[in-house]
């Protein structure tokens, strides 16, 4: 029986309609209407496609949205005073800057120069430190989304052995953070370019997630039968956006697995609002639901 195949797209409306929903409410009660500063420095054609379905997103939501866009020479010292701007401005709830940054430009520094409050993609040292401990602020978009994704798929998680290929600090480490808390209880693994023998780890998997980078890295002989696929890989090969997972040959061994696009991807965006709508509640003194 082929794959089930875990709806990303659709999964994301249901969240970003649920995000509008409560974006009314807050409004209605307080006045404050959720706003996201996004940063974009210089013209990175991915980038500028993620921007634009960011924005896009959020006004369907009727978050607010501004996009701060800087000249790829932009210097150290003027992206870090956009920052502090940001920062000190009480309208805005959310600050991204988009990644990856120019390679002159000090990426470490200028996220950790984001507030923590406003820090929703849960880059910030503070907030990667209060995930790691179980007490999130904010959850880093992806892995949040694929955890979205596991709960509502109901794959089971606590005994179960999850591995993790990469070991990025925006998927890789956080994915594995997430797995392994109590509550979700699975047991982890993380794979990198190191790691001896990949294929012999991968197939003990009962949770097998691709986060490396490499199109069509995961092969189907690295999937026990029955497992469960994640694959955040979005590559662009020959005009085509392909995963990090041989999708057709994963659909043959795998018990479910996310496609791409319209797995991962989407769900990344959803959760992007679901934390900016919770640091305008916060902000606003309210404690959120989501
Ligand atoms: N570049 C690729 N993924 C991301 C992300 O989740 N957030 C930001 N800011 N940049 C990215």
């Amino acid at each position: 029986m082929p794959a089930q195949i875990i709806d990303g797209k659709t999964l994301a409306e249901t969240v970003r309609n649920q995000v509008a929903v409560e974006t009314r409410q807050l409004i209605y009660d307080t006045g404050i209407v959720p706003h996201l500063a996004a940063v974009l420095v210089g013209s990175d054609p991915a980038s500028e496609v993620y921007v634009r379905n960011k924005e896009r997103a959020c006004q369907k939501a009727g978050l607010k949205s501004t996009l701060h866009r800087l000249d790829a020479a932009t210097t150290q010292a003027d992206l870090l005073a956009l920052i502090t701007t940001l920062n000190c401005d009480m309208k805005i709830h959310g600050i991204l800057v988009q990644l990856p940054l120019p390679m002159h430009l000090d990426a470490t520094q200028i996220l950790d120069a984001i507030l923590p409050t406003k820090d929703v993609d849960a880059f910030h040292p503070e907030n990667t430190g209060l995930m790691l401990q179980g007490r999130p602020r904010f959850l880093p978009c992806t892995p949040a989304g694929v955890m979205k994704m596991l709960e509502v798929s109901q794959v089971p998680t606590a005994g179960k052995h999850a591995v993790v290929i990469g070991r990025s600090d925006i998927v890789g480490k956080p994915m594995a953070a997430l797995l392994v808390q109590k509550g979700v209880d699975a047991t982890v693994t993380i794979c990198h370019s190191r790691t001896a023998d990949i294929g012999a780890i991968c197939r003990t998997a009962d949770i097998l997630i691709a986060a490396v980078g490499i199109p069509e890295f995961v092969k189907s002989d690295m999937i026990k039968p029955g497992a469960v696929v994640i694959d955040v890989g979005i590559n662009r090969v020959n005009e085509r956006l392909v995963g990090d997972v041989d999708f057709n040959a994963a659909m043959t061994v795998a018990s479910a697995i996310t496609p791409v696009p319209g797995g991962v991807g989407p769900m990344t965006i959803a959760m992007l609002l679901q934390n900016t709508l919770k640091s305008a509640r916060q902000s606003a003194g309210r404690t959120s639901s989501t």
